[in-house]
């Protein structure tokens, strides 16, 4: 008979068999691709000595193909609970050492079990994924078991913060958890996510193309918009997620938590008073006037690579967490289109949920024009971007630099959606549309009637200073009260932190409803 001894014993040994996975071969084989295996994740994502560990014992029940006599401790997936910079954050980790870290019934029970938990504390559930996709020997329990984690994705969003890092293939179905959560962060050239692998769309398109160019890290980050951050390597993912979740709050009831700032909030930056350029047609980096106002210069951008006319990401004003979403002249001159309407209007969004004040910076010449863009529901992406301030309660500040013409106006946080503080420099133009074009409209017959070419010149000439002098400037807005004030460039970190300050215990709630209908 056993002794108690042996009985510790045994366990011992049992946590040691699961820690290996799917066995030292397999782990090998694993480090030789460049890749982590899921303990080895972990242990990097998460505070020293935190983690603690959930359903090692589990094992799969399938008896198809021979599955029976296959039995790995833990099935293919790790779980459980740790610390990241102190604060508790649930984890899972597929191990693609077991089954190439395939999804079995009881390996999707054991990522539900960690999703409930970090519901019911109120605490971020970050994924790392590393799988082939649905067990092809569970059959059905497999998609099923998918489907009981999309619907907890679909119930946690808006409630507790959900990351996903892909870290090897992630294909199939198997790629909606990962899109119905928060972020998603993709490694370059070792991770890939697409509906349907290149072997099918050879099949069914005919069309020769890579893994790499069907659903790798670059052409997610840039073409697709599918991932939000682009990373060399798994070290540098895990950072990235340790630092994004310091801008979170743990769950939409918390704010996010105030870091101690050591950067003067009445910091002057007087070479803001220069930067735009006397001609309105030339371009300047909107990331100057982003590192020079919030604290010490650290802004982490999201979408970096995708929709580069519009720059959204966090920083810290004063210590507290801020979301920015700024037009970027020097990219296609800060137009709205489709893809960064649909951009920014996701960033507003999760800024909403989760109690993080939003600072818009406006410099946009209007949507961009076209069929194109007229094709491709600009509209109604336009409406996403609108109706995503508009429906915003969280406090809101907006700083005009340069151009706010037309219904990109409106759209960028003005005073009507409910802006809080709504603050333009004097290099500000405020109106329905550039000079040119209005000039076009409103004098369209005069300047065919002129035949003198000199004479035709002069003519728009004129009317152009004359419309520039009304409407090139803050001060009609400001003369309505639409503006609130024109400040002085150098002074916009200390106005804007003063003005989220103010608004700290602002309260506003929409209408009850059982939801709203953004037009998707
Ligand atoms: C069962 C799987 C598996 C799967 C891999 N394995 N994928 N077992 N079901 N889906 C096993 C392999 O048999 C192998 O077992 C081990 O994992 C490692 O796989 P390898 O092929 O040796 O690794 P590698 O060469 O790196 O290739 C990885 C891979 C490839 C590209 C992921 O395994 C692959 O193409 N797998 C199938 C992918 C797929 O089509 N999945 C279904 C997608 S549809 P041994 O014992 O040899 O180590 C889907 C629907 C979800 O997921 C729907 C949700 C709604």
């Amino acid at each position: 008979m056993a002794t108690n001894q042996d009985k510790v014993k045994e366990l011992i040994d049992l946590r040691n068999q699961a820690k290996l996975g799917g066995g030292e071969k397999r782990i090998e084989s694993q480090h030789k691709k460049g890749k982590y295996t899921a303990r080895e994740r972990i242990a990097m994502l998460l505070d020293e000595d935190s983690f603690e560990e959930f359903d090692m014992f589990v094992t799969h029940r399938c008896n198809n193909f021979g599955m029976e006599k296959t039995k790995f401790l833990g099935d293919g997936v790790v779980t459980g609970q740790g610390t990241i910079n102190g604060r508790i954050v649930f984890v899972f980790a597929q191990d693609f050492t077991v089954f190439g870290g395939a999804l079995s019934e009881m390996l999707a029970q054991k990522i539900c079990k960690v999703m409930d938990k970090a519901m019911t504390v109120g605490a971020p559930i970050i994924g790392l994924n590393d799988s082939g996709g649905a067990r092809i020997q569970e059959g059905v329990n497999s998609l099923a078991g998918y489907a009981e984690i999309f619907e907890r994705n679909i119930l946690a969003s808006g409630v507790i913060p959900q990351i996903s890092a892909i870290f090897g293939p992630c294909a199939g179905g198997a790629v909606y958890s990962p899109a119905l959560t928060d972020f998603i962060l993709m490694t370059d050239q070792s991770s890939y996510m697409f509906v349907t692998g290149p072997k099918v769309v050879k099949t069914v398109t005919g069309e020769d193309i890579s893994t790499e160019d069907l659903g790798g890290a670059e052409v997610h980050s840039t073409k697709s918009g599918v991932s939000h951050f682009m990373v060399e390597n798994e070290e540098e993912g895990i950072s990235l997620i340790r630092d994004l979740l310091s801008y979170l709050p743990s769950n939409n009831l918390e704010e996010a938590p105030m870091m101690v700032c050591n950067d003067p909030i009445d910091r002057l930056e007087d070479k803001l008073n220069s930067l735009i350029p006397d001609n309105p047609n030339l371009p300047y980096n909107m990331l100057e006037v982003i590192e020079a106002i919030v604290d010490q210069g650290k802004f982490l951008e999201v979408h970096k690579r995708y929709a580069r006319n519009i720059i959204v990401g966090f920083c810290r004003m004063g210590g507290r967490s801020v979301g920015i979403i700024a037009n970027q002249p020097s990219f296609y001159a800060g137009v709205l289109d489709i893809e960064s309407s649909r951009k920014a209007a996701r960033f507003v969004r999760f800024c909403d949920c989760f109690n993080i004040p939003i600072l818009t910076l406006v410099d946009v010449p209007g949507f961009l024009p076209g069929r194109v863009q007229e094709y491709g529901g600009i509209i109604t992406h336009g409406a996403k971007l609108m109706f995503a301030y508009g429906e915003a309660t969280v406090p809101k500040v907006t700083v005009t630099l340069r151009k706010s013409y037309g219904g990109a106006h409106d759209v960028m946080s003005c005073k009507q959606l409910r802006g809080d503080f709504n603050y333009a420099w004097p290099t500000a133009q405020i109106a329905v549309m550039g000079a040119k074009g209005a000039i076009e409209v409103l004098y369209g017959k005069e300047v065919a009637a002129i035949t003198d070419p000199e004479a035709k010149a002069k003519f728009i000439a004129e009317k152009e200073e004359e419309y520039n002098h009304a409407f090139a400037n803050p001060y009609k807005a400001a003369s309505y009260g639409y503006i609130d004030d024109v400040i002085e460039p150098r002074n916009t970190r200390f106005r804007v932190i003063r003005a989220f300050q103010s608004l700290q215990t602002k309260r506003v709630t929409n209408p009850m409803k059982k939801h709203s209908n953004i037009p998707l």
